[in-house]
């Protein structure tokens, strides 16, 4: 009724523009969606992100995987990809390496698909604890309440993954990173063996939550597929591909394939943008305004939502454990573009 009152409102000349204006932009929405406005900016700032940081060598490699000072440190690669699957890139963006914690969200979405965001806040908590990735007194001061993207409630997360056997669970955590990158995934034999055989505060952490009810499946069980799920192989372009996926609400832009429900998606950026980055979320939301993940992999996401995706990779961390390349260069990004998701943040 309010439409019709409103519609009669409307001057008939006023109509009459309407409908041509509508017609006009019928052969757009023919062919899909139109294009981010931005997009004729995309290339140049990849480049200049990459121009800029590529002889930045402050950090060090992670060295707590032993395997993982093996990366070459001098790798850089930035890339985005739009929500329709279009891919600006500069540097080494198809290098593989371990995806480590940029998993996270991605299992905590399976989580949500299966059985819903209310399983995720309260069986592991969406508090972000101002404390490291692995911190265990976190552990202690919130013990209902940690978040999926901190090691403990990740581990809880793969542990509460629905399956009928420790198979069926990794199964389901390897086809569900691949159907978000939109391409199988494999894991990086080399990085499981060393973070598993040295997993001793992972190990820790999953028995001390199990002594609290709080992981749902075997620890040792969990601990394993969780380590394997940190071990994926994946270059930046597939990271950018899975953020893409986030962006354009849950479907992949390359199988188009649905891979979480479309309503969960903010529910999810909201826990990136508050724990994505560790005890440097705050400064990060701050400085550059995007929900995003980051894995000691050298790997960051970070999501346009509804849009594209910025990601990076270079192995040298900061001491939060986040890329100090990846990371100025996707800052700089969105700086530039002005995506912040709060408005635009000043360069
Ligand atoms: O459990 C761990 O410690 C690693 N597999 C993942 C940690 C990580 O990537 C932290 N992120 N920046």
């Amino acid at each position: 009724m309010k439409r019709t009152l409103e519609m009669q409102k409307i001057s008939w000349p006023a109509a009459l523009m309407a409908t041509l204006a509508m017609a006009a932009a019928a052969p757009a929405f023919g062919k899909g969606p139109a294009p981010d406005p931005l997009t004729k900016d995309f290339q140049r700032v990849v480049d200049a992100a990459y121009a800029k940081y590529k002889d930045l060598k402050d950090g060090k490699n992670a060295d707590y995987i032993p395997i993982l000072t093996e990366t070459p440190s001098d790798l850089f690669g930035v890339v985005i990809v739009t929500k329709d699957g279009k891919v600006y890139s500069a540097g080494e963006v198809d290098y593989k390496f371990s995806i480590q914690s940029v998993s996270k969200p991605f299992t905590a979405a399976l989580v949500m698909s299966q059985q819903g965001p209310e399983v995720l806040r309260e069986k592991i908590g969406v508090e972000p604890t101002g404390m490291s990735f692995n911190s265990k007194l976190a552990l202690a001061v919130y013990e209902n309440s940690v978040n999926p993207l901190v090691n403990a409630g990740a581990i809880a997360a793969v542990s509460l993954v629905q399956a009928t056997s420790e198979q069926d669970r990794w199964d389901k955590v390897q086809q569900n990173l691949s159907d978000f990158a939109g391409g199988p995934l494999a894991v990086l034999e080399k990085v499981y063996d060393s973070e598993y055989t040295t997993a001793f505060g992972n190990r820790g952490i999953a028995n001390l939550l199990y002594n609290w009810g709080r992981l749902y499946s075997d620890p040792e069980e969990a601990l394993r597929v969780y380590t394997r799920q940190c071990s994926v192989g994946v270059s930046a372009k597939d990271l950018g591909m899975m953020g893409a996926t986030l962006a354009n609400g849950g479907v992949n832009p390359l199988t188009k394939k649905q891979v979480m429900p479309a309503k969960h998606v903010p529910e999810l950026l909201a826990v990136m943008a508050t724990a994505g980055f560790y005890d440097e979320s705050g400064d990060w939301m701050y400085t550059a305004g995007l929900p995003a993940k980051t894995g000691v992999g050298g790997g960051i996401v970070a999501v346009v939502p509804g849009r594209f995706a910025i990601a990076a990779f270079s192995p040298r961390l900061n001491e939060a454990g986040n890329s100090i390349r990846a990371l100025n260069a996707i800052r700089d990004i969105a700086g530039e573009l002005g995506v912040g998701v709060f408005g635009s943040n000043p360069q």
